[in-house]
């Protein structure tokens, strides 16, 4: 079976991302390769260990590293500091030096809780990412963004940490349950909307497969997202323009997520309708036509995902936009897309004129 190899060009800070069906076997090998030594540290979490655990262990034993595994409690509400501090007494207790490193064995939170750890410890030690969410894997994994949330905001508290090396397996994703994998289908989307028009079209063409969770369909969709995400963080590693695209459809998804309080939907169901009304919004300002929109909307629905803004008053959502105090002061930064695989930055300063544009509770 194929092995894609995606290389992530930062300088000194260069990796690469292998994605393969069947290869956690091959993640010793990965690690020596990346010139790593010592203790690897496996960051997991309760329910990805016992899944994948002792492959990784085999495999890191057998290329002569002496693994142990950190398991944390899972979800959302345990990424913060008194995990973190879990962490941290694991790589104490087994004695972690300059010479070792850490592997991030989970989703996007373990991803992001692992990284950070490998940042901050012993000022400090390099990590690995194995991602097992379609998420983590096309998104989170790759760009070394790592952090953990306060409870005054998400992702308050991080730093830009890359790691040596990603390993993606999607023979993980059969473990999934559907809707965290819908999640990640979202993610996917995204990128070809604003990105890239090919692959846009290889989505409406293979979209099906990819639902079947087909390997070769997903070797393929997640190394194509891999690749965009790659070029946008080489652009643009700390977010200081380009990889703000990457926020297409989270404007409204947060104002989604914080009606709802964050309970009635993931948050990339949150994101799906968020990139419905964007498309909605580009075609009003002009910037796509009718088609291009109704092309967006169908091919986020026939993949399973909402589209739809939840039932509440317009006004309701204009509050939860304009929240954040440059918003009001400044207008909101508005992410469209510029027909399909392209994008543009749009001011909007009448937040009641652009919810009219939106579709809400249908
Ligand atoms: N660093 C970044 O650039 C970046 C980008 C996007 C999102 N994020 C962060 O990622 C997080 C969301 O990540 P996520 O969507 O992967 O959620 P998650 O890490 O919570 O994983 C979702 C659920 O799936 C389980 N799981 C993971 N892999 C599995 C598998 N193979 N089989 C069965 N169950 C499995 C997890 O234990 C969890 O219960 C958020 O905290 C978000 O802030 C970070």
């Amino acid at each position: 079976m194929t092995v894609e190899n995606i290389h992530v060009s930062l300088g000194e800070r260069s990796y690469d991302i292998k994605i393969g069906a069947g290869n956690l076997g091959t993640l010793g090998a990965l690690c020596r390769e990346a010139g790593l030594s010592g203790t690897a540290a496996v960051v997991s979490n309760t329910t990805v260990a016992p899944l994948y655990w002792e492959r990784v262990r085999g495999s890191l034993q057998e290329a002569g590293f002496r693994p142990v595994l950190i398991s944390l409690p899972d979800g959302e509400s345990y990424k913060n500091s008194r995990t973190l501090d879990l962490i941290y007494d694991g790589l104490m207790d087994a004695g972690l030096d300059r010479g070792s490193f850490i592997v991030a064995l989970g989703g996007g939170v373990i991803g992001d809780m692992a990284g950070f750890a490998a940042a901050s410890y012993l000022r400090g030690i390099p990590f690995v990412q194995v991602p097992t969410t379609l998420l983590s894997q096309v998104d989170s994994s790759v760009g070394g963004k790592t952090g953990i949330n306060h409870p005054k905001g998400k992702n308050m508290i991080g730093a830009f940490y890359q790691p040596r090396a990603v390993l993606i397996d999607v023979t993980t994703l059969e473990t999934l349950p559907e809707r965290e994998f819908l999640c990640g289908i979202g993610e996917i989307i995204k990128y070809g909307v604003v990105l890239d028009a090919g692959f846009f079209a290889f989505l409406e063409e293979k979209g099906e497969l990819l639902l079947r969770r087909d390997r070769e369909a997903l070797i393929h969709a997640v190394s194509r997202a891999c690749a965009i995400k790659a070029r946008v963080v080489e652009t643009d590693e700390r977010e200081g323009g380009l990889r703000a695209v990457l926020n297409y459809g989270h404007t409204l998804g947060h104002a989604v997520e914080t009606l709802t309080g964050y309970t009635r939907y993931l948050h990339g169901e949150a994101v799906a309708i968020g990139m419905v009304q964007a498309a909605l919004i580009s075609e009003k300002f002009g910037f796509c036509s009718r088609e291009d929109g109704e092309r967006i909307t169908a091919l986020i629905k026939r993949l399973g995902l909402p589209t739809a803004l939840p039932d509440f008053p317009p006004a309701a959502y204009v509050e939860a936009l304009s929240h954040d105090k440059k918003v009001r002061e400044n207008g909101l930064l508005f992410i469209c897309n510029q027909g399909i695989g392209d994008h543009r930055m749009e001011r909007v300063n009448d937040l009641n004129a652009l919810l009219e544009i939106c579709r809400i509770g249908e």
